[in-house]
């Protein structure tokens, strides 16, 4: 399933927010629609806002006539900027900004009408990338998976989320794929539900036996059941290997070592800050308390209740077993490991 795509100077994308009742696609040129969809989660996950953000550069120049290179420069940097406010977290968004704008700086010598075709280009190639940096995830990772498998996963890491199949959720489906026996626990994920909502959905298209449990089962699951390893995915990961992801990963990280259940985190490398050297110095998102108080239209807290919503917490990477990348499967320690990933090509373990 195509989540996100370019067509014919628009993108393409299923509004997430209406899933899993109905299967909405939107399509635009415009900047402004595409950065209220990002704020609004009708596109979500790490990976996925990268892609998105790259397009979002091509959609705000591509009509754009300029006379020189810097109007079309100061253009890219001007949409670069009203993308970066839209989510403060996923690294991937400003990743793929970066990237964007270099396209620019780059390329000094040449017409607008080639940095245009560039923009174009650089944006395509980051969604390419993508697809091909969940298919590797997914290889990697399914070594880990034994077989039969019961793994427990949080939030939404599949299709939806990335430009291509996923990352945690492509270990998932890699390792069935290849015939592995596979189960999985889906936490519900509060508030927004991207586990009940997102991932049963993807999981049960795929025939992949999938049960949901609110968030505050998962100790009794891996008390009670066989859980064989947690999976999930990632927004940032610190210089450390601290990891950013939806709020609760951290209970689950606290629960799968407290019963001796191996916790892997699955995410490109272009999840990755270098810039922040502790989970502790990550930007972390609140969102607004209405979808704590009245979630889903239906009022669940009395008028006036004091709230706080971040969006992500912060699991210490003592706590993550290994980190799962494109590059290869990264392991404690994670300050030399995640360093030694980044300079090598695809060559497995680290
Ligand atoms: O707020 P969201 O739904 O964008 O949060 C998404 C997550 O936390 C995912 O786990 C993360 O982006 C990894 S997606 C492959």
């Amino acid at each position: 399933m195509k989540s996100i795509e370019w067509i014919g100077g628009k993108v393409r994308f299923i509004d997430q927010t209406k899933l899993p009742t109905e299967e909405i696609f939107i399509e635009t040129d415009d900047l402004a629609v595409l950065s209220d969809a990002i704020r609004t989660l009708k596109i979500r996950g790490a990976p996925a806002l990268g892609v998105a953000a790259a397009y979002g550069i091509v959609l705000a120049t591509q009509h754009l006539r300029t006379e020189t290179l810097q109007e079309l420069s100061d253009a890219v940097d001007r949409s670069a900027s009203q993308i970066a406010h839209t989510r403060p977290t996923a690294r991937n968004l400003f990743w793929a900004l970066e990237r964007m704008r270099s396209v620019c700086r780059l390329n000094t010598q040449e017409s607008a009408t080639q940095i245009h075709q560039r923009l174009l280009d650089e944006a395509l190639a980051i969604h390419t990338e993508d697809r091909e940096m969940c298919a590797a995830i997914g290889m990697y990772g399914a070594e880990v998976v034994p077989d039969p498998a019961v793994i427990l996963t949080h939030c939404n890491t599949g299709a939806l989320a990335t430009g291509g199949e996923g990352t945690a959720q492509s270990i998932i489906t890699t390792a069935f794929d290849q015939g592995k026996k596979i189960s999985v626990y889906v936490d519900e994920t509060r508030p927004l539900l991207q586990g009940a909502r997102l991932t049963t959905w993807e999981l049960q298209k795929k025939g992949i036996p999938v049960t949901l449990i609110t968030d505050n089962t998962a100790a009794f699951v891996m008390a009670r059941k066989k859980v064989d390893l947690v999976v999930v995915g990632a927004d940032r990961i610190a210089a450390n290997g601290d990891v950013v992801n939806k709020v609760g990963t951290y209970n689950v990280a606290i629960i799968a070592k407290e019963h001796g259940v191996p916790f892997y985190v699955a995410a490109p490398t272009s999840t990755i800050d270098l810039g922040s050297e502790h989970g502790g110095l990550i930007p972390i998102e609140e969102r607004d308390p209405i979808e704590v108080t009245e979630g889903f239209g239906r009022r669940t807290a009395p008028e006036g209740t004091n709230v706080y919503s971040p969006a992500f917490d912060v699991t210490p990477h003592p706590l993550i077993t290994a980190i799962v990348t494109e590059r290869g499967i990264l392991r404690p320690p994670f300050f030399d490991s995640i360093r030694s990933g980044l300079r090598r090509g695809n060559e497995g373990a680290v």
